[in-house]
């Protein structure tokens, strides 16, 4: 094998340009020398047995994440033959984690689940591998293939504020315990974890404190923060999620921790940047004289560069140029709806547009759901440049020590 040591920076990037083989880290920036000579080792070593590993992070930046490359079938599964690691994503709803991963192009989703139907609609029509449809507390965790990589936003009904706060004693709190079982046997380097902020306070900080210690008992080092898509992603939702890394390897972690989940802030894109052409958009989103909150709407929806949200009984104002975080319950019962005035009237946000808000690319292909299923997948969903920046910085780390 050639010795690439005497080769410049210069030269190895071009090596691995014509090569294909990923020379960019997280935030674009050439990898060292080091790391350039090992990924052109590793690819030529592999170059005649099996496609390289990629350790790509093109879609790096949170705004491009939004333009990411279109999930075709044929791209995902060329991707999939040159990634290395093996990722398992669990209330996988959308598929956002998947997706998020999944640009970095050095990694392979090998098994996703949901016990909702509409979820797996959504999921089967923009990914290549099928989402297994089911209770994850009846599947068997021995059948579940090996993976470096899980990924989990559990449900967060029972620590959400807006629900009935019973976290643990809410059956659908127990399946905490069912993950934890799955990493106990699978053993995932990295384990990422999503939920709502409230988590963190919920019975006095108990709750938390079980996950986490669990999580440590499992042999997991341990970083979490609140991260609020419209300071880090340049989208102008104001959502603000707990996420929590694991990592199995000390090294792994310690270099992680440098940077851990701090994120530069980034300045929002304005509010209309995410709305669908206003010719375009069905008359069944706008009010009219017909609906029956129509004089609370009219009276209170006066601006155009602010979203506002209906609350059964009054119409809420939002800081100008953000959209309020979007909920699963969007679409039932016309609570919570983000409610916008354009040239053409007052209207609902489309589920397009909910889309748009969470970072989702266009690409991302809604499919023929009702409106209220689409609204619930949106509300519910990680945004994709969130877990972008995420991937981003994890993915180099657990490739370098592979
Ligand atoms: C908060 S959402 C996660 C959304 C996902 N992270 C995304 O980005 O779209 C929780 C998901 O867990 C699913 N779920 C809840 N309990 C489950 C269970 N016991 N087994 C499988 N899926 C479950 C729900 O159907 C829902 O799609």
């Amino acid at each position: 094998m050639a010795d690439l040591k005497n080769n410049t920076e210069d030269e190895l990037i071009e090596i691995s340009k014509q090569n294909n083989i990923c020379y960019l880290g997280v935030n674009k920036k050439p990898y060292k020398k080091t790391t350039l000579i090992k990924n052109i080792r590793e690819y030529l070593s592999k170059k005649d047995s099996e496609p390289v590993a990629s350790p790509a992070s093109q879609a790096s930046q949170a705004s491009q994440a939004s333009q990411a490359s279109s999930a075709s079938s044929a791209s995902q599964a060329s991707q999939a033959s040159q990634a290395s690691l093996r990722m398992i994503d669990l209330f996988a709803g959308t598929g956002a984690f998947s997706l998020a991963f999944q640009s970095t192009n050095a990694v392979s989703i090998v098994y996703a689940n949901d016990m909702c139907q509409s979820s797996k609609t959504i999921y089967d029509e923009n990914f290549s591998h099928k989402l297994t449809l089911k209770n994850l507390n009846d599947v068997n965790i021995e059948d579940l293939p090996g993976h470096d990589i899980l990924t989990g936003g559990f449900p967060c009904q029972p620590f959400s504020i807006a629900g009935k706060q019973e976290g643990f004693a809410d059956e659908r709190s127990n399946v905490f315990w069912k993950i934890l079982a799955i990493i106990s046997y699978h053993k995932p380097r990295c384990v990422i974890l999503e939920n709502v902020k409230n988590i963190l306070s919920h019975d006095n900080g108990d709750t938390f404190k079980v996950i986490v210690s669990n999580l440590e008992k499992e042999g997991y080092h341990i970083c979490y923060k609140v991260l609020n898509t419209a300071d880090i992603t340049g989208i102008p939702q104001h959502r603000e999620r707990i996420y929590i890394v694991c990592l199995k390897d000390k090294n792994v972690f310690n270099k992680f921790n440098k940077f851990n989940l701090d994120f530069p802030k980034v300045d929002k894109k304005r509010t209309t940047c995410f709305l669908e052409q206003e010719d375009t958009i069905p008359s069944k989103y706008y009010y009219t004289d017909k609906s029956s909150t129509w004089n609370l709407v009219k009276s209170s929806v006066v601006k155009k560069d602010t979203i506002y949200q209906y609350r059964r009984v009054y119409v809420r104002e939002n800081k100008s140029n953000e959209c309020p975080t979007l909920t699963a319950n969007m679409g039932s019962g016309g609570h919570n709806v983000p409610i916008i005035l354009t040239d053409s009237g007052v209207r609902k946000l489309t589920p397009r547009e909910c889309f748009n808000f969470q970072g989702f690319p266009l690409s991302y292909k809604l499919p023929n759901l009702c409106d209220s299923n689409l609204y619930k997948l949106a509300g519910n969903a990680v945004s994709v440049p969130v877990v972008n920046l995420i991937a981003n910085r994890i993915i180099p780390l657990l490739l370098l020590e592979d």
